[in-house]
């Protein structure tokens, strides 16, 4: 078998070494991006008269073969083929003849594998900034939609304080916001071009750099040659985005489970979204929900794993590097499918408002709005913690209901009792974003402005 490197070599590759080696199998989805470099890379040896006019237009013609060879399946993969990179070469070569072999004049795999890397990634950032912005959308919908309608607010997942279920939702929001700015952020590093690097010196031919980064569309070119084949920092910090991302998927994802348990009862999800048991048959599973939540293991995991592959590499290139690409794929399939499931998830469940708000209804949960009207009265927040405490305990130990207990209190009364009427502690709350509904519609407002801001060029087009 003749490899592109055979040259040096008397004997060939052994079996282990090649299916160890070869990246082919999974580095194959890049062959666009490889395609893109190439044609970028052949313009611009003819614009410095390493090829001339004829030979371009022959390379850029197989190049266009091979594409469309790749894309409609058709593409005849050899054994010797130990990547994509390799695989467009070796049938350009066939294609354009002695042109051909002209390809990789000036570049290495090094700079190329970098270069179609950062494209894919590119593309891949952009699809889950639409995903993401398209479920943050959804969420301030369902807000909108949800009115003046509560639940109970948690901590420690015991009841705290009744909140507006838009609050809740708007705040999942917020979170979903901080990544769309994360990864456009992250973005700008990706957008840097490694072409020209080499194996990791440079050139001794006169290429230009700036030229195929300019068609490419990157928006600068690399500074150093040995950082530009070295650096996957752009593919750690994307992993990055991803699990934080992918974290806060996990928070939505579990308390949907919590919500849609038959303790709860707080929403239901619809049938489309949902699984059925194989053995029981009255069971309706939130599978999506648990999916949003289990999947962060794994995007942690592509994350910590390709840290791992870094750390302690020397500089330039070393073959550790060509692990970066399947964890990135991963990771991006994987954020992909979850905002997709989740979104609809999302779009369709019905909240039981009657039984959120039952369930928030109870009277502790008006607990510090006693205090705070004995504060208001005058009474210093300590004591009026332990007096509303003390009637806490003693409607517990069954000395009368918390509600006739507050209207026999001497500096409470029917007046405080009054607060503990379902709806009034939630509306009671009129600091800037707090739950209150004045706050809350304040909110809403701010939050669709920000989600407009932060709109991907692909949605605003
Ligand atoms: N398949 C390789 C990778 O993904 C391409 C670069 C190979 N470079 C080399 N010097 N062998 O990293």
């Amino acid at each position: 078998m003749s490899t592109l490197w055979h040259g040096r070599f008397a004997g060939g590759p052994s079996e282990a070494l090649q299916q160890l080696n070869d990246s082919l199998p999974f580095d194959q989805r890049m062959f666009r991006e490889d395609i893109a470099g190439s044609r970028a890379h052949v313009r611009g040896l003819g614009s410095v008269d390493l090829l001339t006019a004829d030979e371009v237009a022959t390379i850029l013609a197989a190049l266009d073969t091979v594409e469309d060879e790749i894309a409609g399946g058709t593409f005849a993969f050899a054994p010797s083929d130990e990547d994509i990179h390799t695989a467009v070469e070796r049938r350009v070569t066939e294609l354009a003849g002695p042109a051909g072999a002209k390809l990789h004049t000036g570049r290495s795999r090094n700079d190329q594998v970098a270069t179609d890397v950062r494209l894919w990634t590119l593309t891949a950032l952009d699809e889950v900034a639409e995903l993401v912005h398209r479920l943050a959308s959804t969420l301030a919908r369902r807000a909108d939609e949800a009115d003046e309608r509560y639940l109970p607010g948690y901590t420690h997942l015991q009841q705290a304080q009744p909140v507006l279920l838009a609050h809740h939702l708007l705040a999942h929001g917020w979170a979903l916001l901080r990544d769309l700015d994360r990864l456009a952020d992250a973005r700008k590093r990706v957008d840097v071009s490694p072409l020209g690097a080499g194996a990791l010196a440079g050139s001794s031919l006169p290429l230009d750099p700036n030229m195929v980064a300019e068609q490419l569309g990157f928006s600068a070119r690399f500074e150093n040659s040995l950082d530009a084949v070295s650096d996957r920092d752009f593919v750690a910090e994307t992993l990055f985005v991803l699990s934080l991302l992918g974290v806060h998927l996990s928070r939505i994802g579990e308390e949907f489970v919590v919500w849609a348990s038959g303790e709860f009862g707080f929403i239901t999800l619809d049938d489309a979204f949902s699984t059925g048991s194989s053995m029981l048959p009255q069971k309706k599973n939130p599978d999506v929900a648990e999916l949003a939540r289990g999947k962060a293991g794994r995007l942690i995991g592509n994350l910590t794993g390709l840290l791992a592959t870094m750390k302690n590499l020397p500089l330039a290139y070393n073959k550790d590097l060509q692990e970066d690409k399947e964890p990135l794929f991963d990771s991006i399939d994987t954020m992909r499918l979850t905002l997709l499931a989740l979104d609809g998830m999302l779009d369709t469940t019905v909240f039981n408002h009657d039984i959120m708000e039952a369930s928030a209804d109870s009277p502790y949960a008006a607990a510090i709005d006693l205090a705070e009207f004995l504060v208001a009265r005058g009474m210093p927040f300590r004591d009026s913690h332990a007096v509303v405490g003390g009637l806490v305990r003693d409607a517990l130990a069954g000395q009368g209901s918390l509600h006739d207990l507050v209207v026999s209190h001497p500096e409470l009364g029917a007046e405080a009792a009054a607060l503990l009427e379902p709806g009034v502690p939630v509306r009671n709350r009129t600091t800037p974003g707090g739950t209150g509904p004045v706050a809350v519609a304040e909110q809403l407002t701010r939050f669709k402005s920000a989600l407009a801001a932060a709109a991907p060029a692909s949605v605003t087009a």
